[in-house]
């Protein structure tokens, strides 16, 4: 049987407003800290996707209780201390799920297997285990990758630590394990990446030394229990930023309540820098992160020689910038993001293929792609099972010359249930082809 697919048509005139679904970086530190924090947390906004709830069910097993009221509305309950739990922890497609809470319960006392889907398995893992080893915990990798086996430990030790790579989940790993370490837990970063775990663990009254340098906490400490409003996820947000821009009609697209963390939206000056029309309204603050409604109209954009500087900051969105770039007038290249390479999928790789799969010419480089606009045809793209690569594709298609197939699109749902829904909201057309008996 083949994997579930898309048919994506062109569609010339997008517009309307939606409601972007909430956060997944956000929802999954609010069940982290939910699950160790001194009262119970209120939220609102969580994301019900596959990898937040493979997160949920994790601390439900380490002995935490979630009241679902439902439509993202819940209330965590710690237990007084983590229990181990009863099997492995599942965190399916998760990268910062397995990474955070490999972090979060180093120094708990608390034995555990941490485990997930293929994608997961081959993902590296010595990049949060072998710091968090020197603060004294016992973490045993498979040859570097996941099944992980958290040995019980009791107390773990503060580190000061130079990040090899701009990662944040590297970074708040460290940092969770810092709330029970003694002493002050340095993490200094090579370049700007998302500051989530450093504005929720504040908002919830814990003291957060932070700045360009990276972030410290000072151990133990614990999060206070109280309220917490998950911003709409920008990363949601950029696939329909990048339609309005190549497909859109005389109404334009408007995104409402929109997660602007200036550690997230690199997308947005990338795009500004290409021509693109994109307006920021009635900007606000929520739970610490802020948030504002996008206005986004139809734009001819031009290539750009993106700074490196500006990757981690639009590290997840450079999937749909290059949907963007292929429909540019003259050349876009992307370097220094070889961290795509080990996403959900190696996103250099895929990407690569897929363009070229509707007629676009690109370059693969070792860390990034160069791409000469000229549009795409219809085709069938392979998405690796990635969900980025997916839903670029799918928006791409709006303004190719004909269908796209997009291959192996269930893990849509780890991070944007119902996407074609919101999709269909704003004029775009995806077909779900049905999974498929074969030989
Ligand atoms: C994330 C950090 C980034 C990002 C991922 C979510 C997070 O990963 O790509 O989708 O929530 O901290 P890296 O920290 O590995 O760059």
């Amino acid at each position: 049987m083949s994997a579930p697919a898309w048919r994506a048509n062109p569609a010339p005139a997008l517009g309307g407003s939606i409601v972007v679904p909430g956060d997944k970086s956000i929802s999954h530190r609010v069940m982290l800290l939910g699950a160790v924090a001194e009262g119970p947390l209120e939220v609102r906004g969580f994301l019900q996707s596959e990898d937040c709830l493979a997160t949920r069910h994790a601390i439900e097993s380490l002995g935490a209780r979630v009241e679902d009221r439902g439509d993202g509305n819940l209330k965590v309950l710690p237990p007084e201390r983590l229990m181990a739990p009863s099997g492995p922890l599942d965190f399916g497609n998760s990268g910062t799920g397995i990474r955070l809470m490999t972090g979060l319960l180093s120094g708990r006392g608390v034995a555990a297997v941490l485990d997930g889907d293929h994608s997961l398995r081959r993902r590296p893992m010595e990049r949060v285990a072998a710091p968090l080893r020197s603060m004294g915990a016992g973490i045993e990798t498979s040859a570097g990758r996941p099944p992980l086996r958290i040995s019980s430990r009791d107390r773990l030790e503060a580190i000061d630590y130079d990040l090899p790579v701009a990662s944040a989940q590297v970074k708040s790993a460290l940092l969770l394990a810092g709330l029970s370490a003694q002493g002050r837990t340095v993490v200094r970063q090579p370049a700007v990446c998302r500051d989530h775990t450093e504005r929720l663990l504040e908002s919830l009254g814990c003291a957060v030394e932070r700045g360009e340098w990276g972030a410290a906490v000072t151990g133990p400490s614990r999060p206070a229990g109280g309220h917490v409003v998950v911003p709409g996820d920008f990363s949601s947000a950029a696939f329909f930023i990048v339609a309005g821009l190549l497909a859109g009609g005389d109404t334009p697209i408007e995104l409402q309540g929109v997660g602007m963390n200036p550690t997230r939206t690199g997308l947005l000056d990338i795009l500004r820098m290409m021509g693109g029309r994109i307006e920021v309204l009635r900007p606000r603050e929520e739970s610490g992160e802020p948030v504002a409604d996008l206005c986004v109209r139809r734009t001819d954009l031009v290539g750009v020689d993106l700074p490196p500087e500006v990757v981690p900051l639009a590290i997840d969105e450079l999937p749909a910038l290059f949907v963007a770039a292929a429909y540019a007038r003259g050349e876009t290249r992307v370097r220094g993001a070889e961290e795509l390479r080990v996403k959900e999928s190696d996103r250099i790789a895929v990407m690569a293929r897929g363009l070229e799969a509707v007629g676009v010419d690109v370059s693969e480089q070792p860390d990034g792609l160069l791409i000469r606009g000229g549009g795409m045809t219809g085709g069938v793209v392979d998405s690796g099972g990635d969900h980025r690569v997916a839903m670029s594709f799918a928006i791409g298609a709006a303004r190719a010359s004909g269908p796209i197939e997009i291959l192996d699109v269930a893990n849509v749902a780890t991070s944007f249930p119902r996407f074609e829904h919101a999709a269909g909201t704003l004029g775009l057309s995806i077909e779900s082809l049905h999974a498929r008996h074969g030989t």
